[in-house]
């Protein structure tokens, strides 16, 4: 174990702590966004250090800090006019840019990738310090992976005490949230990998051209490759509290409303419970280490408002906070949901009839209801017809391989039923197909895959247009 030096952030200190990370320490230090741990940026073991400390998978890329605009050049192989355009508005600031790497930039530092992602962070102290290094300097968020962001040095020390050499003890973080990633590797199309407190639309009042979000941003992340983020730590569970957390979104009053109703009922239930109901970027992070110190056994929180870009960028850490873990309140009339399966789906029913109970829709459970052995075409058809008779907005049979069921269903009329074998399928099936029932097979998924495609099909918009002809065309058949 080593012993972690608390330093100041006088000039002497910043002096040590420099020529502990030339000398291949590990040093956090203060910035804006939240803490960051320092290695030497060109030292392939350094890197490998900081994976180790914060137990971080090395496919991981690190952020590299630069203290002036022309360090870019160090760390970057091609430097596009967009790029010096967004240092000169943004910088020292937490915007971080994804360029080119130099060869002479390590594959441990940047996680085996060919491009870098670097940024300038405004704090004068880091930025002396990193001065002082003479070098570029890696920077993580200085946590435990997988854990809360740091934002003052004390949850620095909380969680990497022993772990590395030294912490720079500078002021709490004011931003909150890390920095926003922006890919400039095709400089005309910028793309944000990572939503921050720099939002889209400044980027574009300074670039002129029109700024994309990534799409995997707006997907649960998941095995499949086609929902791949491309800022590799954007699909790990992330910043998470020890507690679950469950995030409610829904205008604000129908929240409020819920949250009330949800900490009657955890009470009760002698449960401790943590509430956050108005978020804030600054002190998001702050308030999930709070919850842990307090030994909450579950956290409550509101989603921010939503419709502006700083809302996203704050929701994005929420939901990888809760794992996912949606209700979705008001909206007036709760959606309704039919559920029916015969004996071969009989193992997905039950885990998805309480997922979507605490998801907040109605649901009927159809059958059946215990074990018995069934005609799965009976099955199929009470459900569809449930759903077409308005008595379900949406449908759900199951059998063991979802096709069976799933023709029965499909030969009411009104029904178009869609099998989910893929996330990419459950996506479609809403997006292109309108699918109101879908069938899923117990013989091949397990109750948590069922769960994950049901949610992207419930959570996927329906894509009008040129689909709404071809959806009329199959109601007509
Ligand atoms: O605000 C911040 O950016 C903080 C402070 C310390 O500067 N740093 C930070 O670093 O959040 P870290 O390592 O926890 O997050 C870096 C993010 C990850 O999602 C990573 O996958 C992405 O940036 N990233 C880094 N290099 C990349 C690259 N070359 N291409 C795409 N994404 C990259
Ligand atoms: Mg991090």
């Amino acid at each position: 174990m080593l012993e972690t030096l608390l330093l100041s952030t006088e000039d002497a200190d910043l002096q040590k702590a420099a020529e502990i990370l030339k000398g291949g320490g590990l040093v956090a230090f203060p910035t804006e966004t939240v803490y960051g741990l320092g290695a030497d940026a060109f030292d392939p073991e350094a890197a490998k250090k900081a994976y180790a400390a914060k137990g971080r998978p090395s496919d991981n890329p690190l952020i590299v800090h630069i203290a002036k605009t022309e360090d870019l050049y160090r760390v970057a192989a091609e430097v596009p006019g967009e790029a010096l355009r967004l240092a000169e508005a943004f910088w020292p600031g937490p915007l971080t840019m994804v360029l080119p790497k130099r060869p002479e930039l390590p594959k441990e530092t940047t996680g085996g990738l060919s491009t870098v992602a670097v940024r300038m962070p405004k704090s004068a102290a880091t930025l002396k310090f990193i001065e002082l290094c003479g070098t570029a300097v890696s920077g993580p968020s200085a946590n435990v992976s997988g854990r809360p962001s740091p934002t003052s040095w004390l949850h620095v020390k909380n969680d990497l005490d022993g772990r590395i050499d030294a912490i720079i003890c500078g002021d709490t973080c004011d931003g909150g949230i890390e920095s926003t990633v922006l890919d400039l590797t095709d400089p005309a199309h910028p793309a944000i990998l990572r939503p921050g407190l720099v939002t889209p639309e400044m980027i574009s009042a300074v670039t002129g051209c029109e700024v994309s979000y990534d799409p995997a941003l707006f997907k649960k992340p998941s095995e499949d490759p086609a929902f791949r983020p491309k800022a590799p730590g954007q699909k790990y569970r992330h910043y998470a509290p020890k507690a679950p957390m469950v995030l409610f979104e829904g205008d604000t009053e129908d929240i409020q409303a819920a949250i009330k109703e949800r900490l009657r009922a955890e009470l009760e239930a002698g449960k401790k419970v943590f509430v956050i109901d108005r978020p804030q970027p600054r002190t998001f992070f702050a308030r999930l280490r709070e919850a842990d110190a307090q030994g909450a056994d579950i956290i409550l929180a509101a989603a921010p408002e939503s419709g502006s870009s700083l809302g996203f960028s704050l929701e994005n850490r929420m939901l990888k906070a809760a794992g996912y873990n949606i209700i979705r309140v008001g909206g007036g009339q709760k959606m309704k949901i039919a559920i029916a399966c015969d004996h071969g789906g009989f193992n997905l029913k039950q885990p998805l009839v309480e997922h979507l109970q605490e998801k907040g829709y109605e649901v009927t459970d159809l059958g059946i209801y215990g074990e018995e052995r069934v005609d799965y075409p009976e099955y199929g058809k009470k459900c569809a017809e449930y759903v077409v008779s308005g008595q379900a907005d949406l449908g759900i049979v199951l059998c063991g391989t979802g096709i069976g069921i799933g023709i029965a269903a499909n030969k009411v009329h009104g029904i178009r039923c869609a099998e989910l074998v893929t996330p990419f399928m459950a996506e479609m099936a809403k997006k292109h197909n309108h699918a109101n029932m879908v069938s899923l097979g117990g013989r091949i998924l397990e109750p948590q895959q069922a769960i994950e495609l049901v949610d992207i099909w419930l959570d996927t918009e329906e894509e009008h247009g040129r689909h709404d002809r071809r959806v009329a065309l199959l109601d007509e058949m």
